[in-house]
């Protein structure tokens, strides 16, 4: 557990980076969320808690540590999709 939050720290600041490069797939994002999240989050969403996203950077890495908590195995184009899926469908933030 502890090794893999370091891992979580190390990645971090190279995903924010790879969000910018991957395309998202907005129809991707929609089935992983569904297949998922959404036992937990709902539809529409339902926060857990921190309930704070203020930009897609936050929601970025919400979106990594739920997936990585429950080892997912996702890649970055996953995180990238389910991102996406969520912002454009529930959060609508900005930046
Ligand atoms: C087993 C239940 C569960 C599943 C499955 C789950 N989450 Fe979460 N999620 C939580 C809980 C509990 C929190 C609050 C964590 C905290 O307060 O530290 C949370 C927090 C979050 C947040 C931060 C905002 C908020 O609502 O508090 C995001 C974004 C999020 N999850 C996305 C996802 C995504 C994307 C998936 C699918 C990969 C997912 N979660 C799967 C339980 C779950």
């Amino acid at each position: 557990m502890r090794r893999n939050k370091a891992l979580l720290l190390t990645l971090l600041p190279g995903l924010a980076l790879a969000i910018e490069l991957v395309q998202p797939n907005i129809g991707d994002g929609k089935l992983l969320y569904e297949e998922s999240c959404m036992r937990c989050h709902d539809d529409p969403y339902l926060s857990n808690g921190l309930d704070e996203m203020t930009n897609t950077t936050e929601l970025f890495y919400m979106v990594t540590a739920c997936s990585r908590h429950f080892d997912l195995d996702w890649n970055k184009q996953d995180i990238t999709d389910t991102t996406y899926y969520m912002n454009i469908k529930f959060f609508q933030l900005d930046e």
